[in-house]
């Protein structure tokens, strides 16, 4: 991919999913200029040492980081990654209090420096902080949103993939609703190419059952805790679906993702973050108001509002 010329990204936390970030950004060459900021000046020098000594052997983009916030200035997008993470068997709504206060705090600090900026948040929980985010500084739905489900579609694609033995480009499924775990499938618009989900024969010469189909959206609904459980925190997948999102805000891409703005009257849902697919682009996240819902699909979709929006109406 070319990097766009005079394009600015800044990370904000030098923790493992800012750097993962930061790293996937430089890899794929999601923007020209990468910069991470954090408060913490030696994690942030550290961190930025050790990416720019990789440098030779990434493309065009570049790295610069600091603890003083005016390192964001100039970005057209911010991806917000600071806060405190998931210890393992803890679910992304605890950290709703403690990384609430630090979104309050910060946003007001990024946004004197970057006031054009699109932000992405990262940070868990991902929605509710968004919400409280569009809620505190007045930004348009369209320009602050959360990476969503965008990860957990990506986890549910490789997954199909390896069964349908099919590229995982060629799967066309979604995981909507909170990047949590009341998030679901839209198996009802699920197809590897052109057919249906179900309807697919794999290279056994069989079928994917419902079973199976739902085992799969459970592996995906609990795969961040496995993975914490294991190393202690994810972070390169998260940083190559931040860095995707990025790539389709600066090229213009008008890519469909299913990223998190806040849906105001959306199949019955208002005044919440949840992921559906949208349309991605220079100026932002819009949801795609042709998306349709199964029934029982529409009941789940209620389900993960209702649960985010009694715990923003908490934190508030
Ligand atoms: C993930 O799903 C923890 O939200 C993060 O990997």
């Amino acid at each position: 991919m070319s990097v766009i010329e005079n394009s600015k990204l800044t990370v904000v936390g030098a923790g493992s999913v800012g750097a993962s970030t930061a790293y996937a950004a430089l890899i794929r060459g999601s923007a020209r200029h990468v910069a991470l900021y954090d408060i913490n000046a030696a994690k942030v020098e550290a961190e930025v040492l050790d990416l720019a000594h990789g440098t030779q052997f990434t493309g065009s983009s570049d790295i610069v980081g600091s603890d003083d916030v005016s390192v964001v200035e100039g970005s057209q997008v911010v991806v917000i990654t600071a806060g405190a993470k998931q210890n393992p068997g803890q679910s992304r709504i605890e950290l709703a209090g403690v990384n609430a206060g630090i979104m309050r705090k910060m946003m007001p600090q990024l946004l004197e420096v970057a006031p054009d900026a699109i932000y992405v948040v990262v940070t868990n929980p991902c929605d509710v902080l968004t919400v409280l985010a569009q809620e505190a500084t007045g930004l348009p739905t369209e320009r602050l949103f959360a990476s969503g489900t965008v990860l957990d579609t990506s986890r549910l694609r490789w997954k199909l993939a390896e069964r349908a033995g099919v590229s995982r480009s060629s799967v066309h499924a979604y995981i909507v609703g909170e990047h949590g775990d009341t998030e679901f499938p839209l198996w009802s618009k699920a197809t590897i190419g052109t057919v249906p989900i179900l309807d697919w024969e794999t290279p056994r010469g069989d079928r994917m059952t419902v079973d199976e189909l739902d085992q799969i959206a459970d592996d995906v609904r609990n795969a961040a805790y496995k993975v914490i459980q294991g190393k202690g925190a994810t972070n390169y997948a998260i940083g190559l679906s931040s860095a995707r999102i990025v790539e389709a805000i600066l090229n213009d891409e008008h890519a469909v993702m299913p990223v998190s703005p806040v849906l105001h009257d959306f199949h019955g849902v208002d005044g919440v973050a949840l992921s559906v697919p949208s349309i991605v682009s220079a100026s932002g996240a819009r949801p795609i108001r042709g998306t349709t819902f199964a029934p029982n699909e529409l009941d789940l979709f209620h389900r993960s509002a209702d649960a985010l929006r009694d715990v923003a109406a908490s934190l508030r």
